[in-house]
């Protein structure tokens, strides 16, 4: 598409842009609740809602942000809702310890939901992380308490944020439309993203200092979803020493939760290649999960370490 072909200059330098009102609150965190409550959740009219809001949408969007969840495609479960609530959540990067324990992600496909291709096509996106980072998958074996539910509900495309240390026994879960193998949901990059999510990280532009490097523009977003563009404190994620990245994988399109077809996102910056795309993982993306999970060589210097929890 045209439109994603930008590689934008500064332009004009925004003033006195309004802050952007924080997630830890809790009238920002009911008014998520309620949004999804009535637009989304559980009810018949989900189908409905979402065609009618992907048919106002360039058809190669990405799925995932119109999958009827908290940005898009992130599951809120009571801790994560507690963590907004409290601003406990050290989260994005780093989470309330969001991450598997010896990095590794136990999983099971949902019977039936997937044909061979398609689980394929899920297992290659974890074979790529795994030939990335120290993050391994495998199969859940009865001894796991704690584990991925690879679901296949035809919705759309969305996860929980990372491991939760406060859940004993249960699923965790990351789901993926049925689609082919290369399209919708499973496109590569986008079972990717869905996999980072898994892994504890969050949208890219969620991040504190995402105004230095994008403009948000706020009167084309749609109203209802103006706090998925919300930022987490610096006490609440960690880029992981990491600079902001455009390209990332994490990356909302310029067009996510437009109301009329409308840039919400321009990049403050010169960049290179697209926002949004869901085509590849960036070297940055990498060198985020392997600072997460403290993998070997991360961190190159190593009294430099970011990492809260490790
Ligand atoms: C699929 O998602 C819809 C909407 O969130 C929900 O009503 C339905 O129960 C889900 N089905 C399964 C099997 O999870
Ligand atoms: C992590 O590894 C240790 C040592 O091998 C093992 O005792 C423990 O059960 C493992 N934890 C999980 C959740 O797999
Ligand atoms: C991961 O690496 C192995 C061994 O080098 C290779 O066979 C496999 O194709 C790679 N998988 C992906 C998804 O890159
Ligand atoms: C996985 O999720 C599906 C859909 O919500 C549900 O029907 C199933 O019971 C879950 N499996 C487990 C083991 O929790
Ligand atoms: C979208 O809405 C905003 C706010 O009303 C307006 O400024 C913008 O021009 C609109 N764009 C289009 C293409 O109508
Ligand atoms: C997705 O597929 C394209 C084309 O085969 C490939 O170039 C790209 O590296 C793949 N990306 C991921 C994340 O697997």
């Amino acid at each position: 598409m045209k439109w994603l072909v930008i590689i934008l200059t500064l332009a004009h330098v925004m003033a006195n842009l309004p802050s952007p009102t924080e997630i830890g609150t809790k009238v920002a965190v009911s008014a998520v609740k309620q949004y999804l409550k009535s637009k989304f959740n559980g009810q018949d009219s989900v189908v409905g809602d979402l065609m009618s809001l992907r048919g106002a949408l360039p058809p190669d969007v990405n799925l995932e942000e119109h999958s009827g969840f908290f940005q898009g495609d992130i599951v809120l479960d009571d801790a994560y809702i507690d963590g907004l609530v409290n601003s406990m959540l050290r989260n994005a990067y780093i989470g309330y310890d969001s991450r598997w324990p010896n990095n590794t992600v136990p999983y099971e496909f949902n019977h039936k939901d997937f044909d061979e291709e398609q689980q394929d096509a899920i297992r290659e996106g974890m074979n790529l992380i795994s030939n990335k980072t120290c993050v391994k998958f495998r199969p859940r074996l009865p001894k796991d308490k704690v584990y991925v539910n690879i679901t296949g509900n035809a919705t759309g495309c969305y996860a929980h944020v990372g491991y939760y240390p406060g859940l004993i026994k249960g699923t965790r879960v990351l789901n993926y439309a049925p689609h082919p193998p290369g399209q919708g949901c499973l496109k590569n990059g986008t079972i990717v993203h869905e996999q980072l999510h898994t892994l504890g990280f969050q949208h890219m532009h969620s991040t504190y200092d995402r105004d230095k490097w994008i403009r948000v523009i706020e009167e084309n977003i749609m109203p209802e979803a103006l706090s998925f563009f919300a930022i987490f404190t610096s006490d609440q994620v960690s880029n992981l020493g990491v600079p902001y990245d455009i390209q990332s994988v994490l990356h909302y399109s310029p067009l996510a939760f437009s109301r009329n077809g409308s840039y919400t996102i321009e990049a403050l910056k010169p960049y290179e290649g697209l926002m949004g795309q869901r085509d590849y993982v960036t070297e940055s993306d990498w060198l985020r999960v392997n600072r997460h999970y403290d993998c070997p060589g991360a961190w190159d210097e190593p009294d430099k370490k970011i990492c809260d929890l490790c």
